[in-house]
């Protein structure tokens, strides 16, 4: 099925400080799949960006004395930089910030308002600005937020309200309906027993400070945060909505599978086909903290063993969609024992000897070993973790065929044709993972007369 769409985005990330391990990971599994999508012929629209408004872009403003606007104008290069050095190759940066983005944002809140589905009314109860969003007493923990732990405001301000509670059946029927919307499924119980226990209104205003996009029925209330950044997906689509997938942290998911679809339906807009969530890292077993010097920086994350060890890493070491925990060494040990002595070894032994002894096509039976039905289907499950398993598997295989073939004694151009040629499909397969690694193999094996280059990967 060739010549698709395929429309994927990650979370945009609040500009409050540089990005770090969790950004990266949404951010490359992104990568992984619209490459994978490209190389399918697909037409891949990316979208990834940043979530520039509300009370914590504009705290953290005012800590270092400059307006909201300037403070993220001067982080904004720094996520750049950072997909950049991971290489990233998105289609559209969105910032909401952006001309177009607040103008639609304003255009979908019109909507709603006509609609009958926004009124005004009153606001009291608890907000965490860390998390930008909402909670209730009993949601807190000895009066903390339960993510942040920290105290968490009473607001008591005017604000105007949307009619999420109106929605209740229509999102139960939804998930009933597409049951594969929220993924992975484990993660779809807990919400469904969140909205029966009572859906409320949502507070989508606020007027007690002012770095937000006014609404545009009365320009005294700034939109809130999230009902700004959610419209992103849609905003930055160019013509490609609805979305295939959304990719979130788990920590986001509510937000995404009941708030993001209710504005949805109650704008008439159609809704993206799936809502995935991933799990967490954690850093050598800890929460991942700034203030606790617990953090890995994109920087930091590539300087360890490179740019492809570091993208073959978070995709190797866990399931996606399951917690995991970072460490160095971990990262080193597959880097030593996978990337190098599995994938390096056996390409730069197979090119030295075919090198050496020249190449003579025959049919390949090596790789019908290759299981490339089942890479596919994973990869359409968005489990990608297991199609890198099975790729690995089959370098494993390749490396037993050298090895009980022994071509440094036969010189057998026929078993160096069946290795070239498996390495060439192996190259293609790492492509979205490891892309520069993998145009290092294939240009070493793109045409019949094979020379051996430098080492893929050095050890650390
Ligand atoms: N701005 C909102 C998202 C709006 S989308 C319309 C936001 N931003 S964030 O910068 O705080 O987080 C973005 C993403 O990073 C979330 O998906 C979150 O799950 C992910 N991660 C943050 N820390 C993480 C880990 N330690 N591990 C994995 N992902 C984590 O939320």
């Amino acid at each position: 099925m060739a010549n698709r769409k395929f429309y994927i985005t990650t979370p945009i990330y609040y500009p409050n400080d540089i990005p770090h391990i969790g950004h990266a990971y949404t951010t490359i599994a992104a990568d992984v799949l619209a490459r994978w999508h490209k190389l399918k012929g697909d037409k891949v629209w990316f979208l990834t960006g940043t979530d520039e408004h509300g009370k914590k872009i504009q705290n953290a403003a005012e800590k270092k004395g400059k307006s909201p606007k300037e403070f993220v104008d001067d982080l904004i290069p720094k996520f750049k930089d950072a997909w950049k050095k991971l290489n990233i190759e998105y289609s559209r940066f969105i910032r909401t910030t952006d001309r177009d983005h607040e103008k639609k944002v304003q255009e979908i809140l019109n909507k709603v308002y006509d609609n009958g589905d926004i009124y005004l009314g009153k606001y009291e109860g608890y907000y965490c600005t860390a998390c930008e969003a909402y909670y209730t007493e009993k949601d807190l923990e000895n009066g903390c937020c339960p993510i942040h732990k920290t105290k968490v405001d009473l607001l008591k301000e005017p604000s105007y309200f949307f009619k999420l509670g109106k929605y209740q059946k229509q999102l139960l029927e939804l998930y009933k309906k597409n049951s594969e919307f929220i993924s992975p499924k484990n993660r779809k119980l807990e919400i469904i027993n969140r909205i029966k226990e009572g859906l409320d209104d949502l507070s989508i205003s606020r007027t007690s400070f002012d770095w937000g996009i006014p609404l545009p029925f009365d320009k005294k209330h700034v939109c809130y945060v999230w009902f700004d950044a959610l419209l992103n997906y849609y905003s930055g689509a160019n013509d490609f909505w609805p979305a295939d997938i959304h990719l979130v942290g788990k920590d986001i998911l509510w937000f995404h599978v009941v708030i993001w679809p209710a504005m949805l339906l109650s704008a008439g807009i159609k809704l993206p086909k799936k809502i995935f969530a991933h799990g967490w890292w954690t850093f050598d077993k800890e929460k991942i903290s700034k203030s606790r010097g617990k953090v890995i920086n994109v920087d930091d994350l590539v300087s360890i063993a490179g740019v492809d060890s570091a993208r073959y890493f978070l995709f190797r070491e866990t399931p996606f969609g399951e917690d995991g925990d970072f460490s160095e060494q971990a990262l080193i040990d597959r880097h030593n024992n996978e990337l190098a002595d599995k994938l390096g070894n056996l390409v730069s032994r197979v090119a030295a000897l075919a090198e050496k002894y020249g190449i003579q096509k025959t049919e390949n039976r090596l790789l019908k070993k290759l299981k490339l039905k089942e890479i596919e289907k994973h990869f359409e499950k968005y489990e990608i973790d297991r199609a890198l398993n099975e790729i690995f598997a089959f370098i494993d295989v390749c490396n037993e065929y050298v090895q009980s073939k022994k071509p440094w004694e036969t010189h057998d151009k026929k078993v160096l044709y069946e290795l070239a040629d498996s390495i060439r499909e192996i190259a293609k397969l790492l492509f979205p993972f490891i892309p520069e690694t993998s145009e290092k193999i294939a240009k070493q094996f793109r045409t019949d007369k094979i020379k051996k280059d430098e080492i893929l990967f050095k050890k650390v």
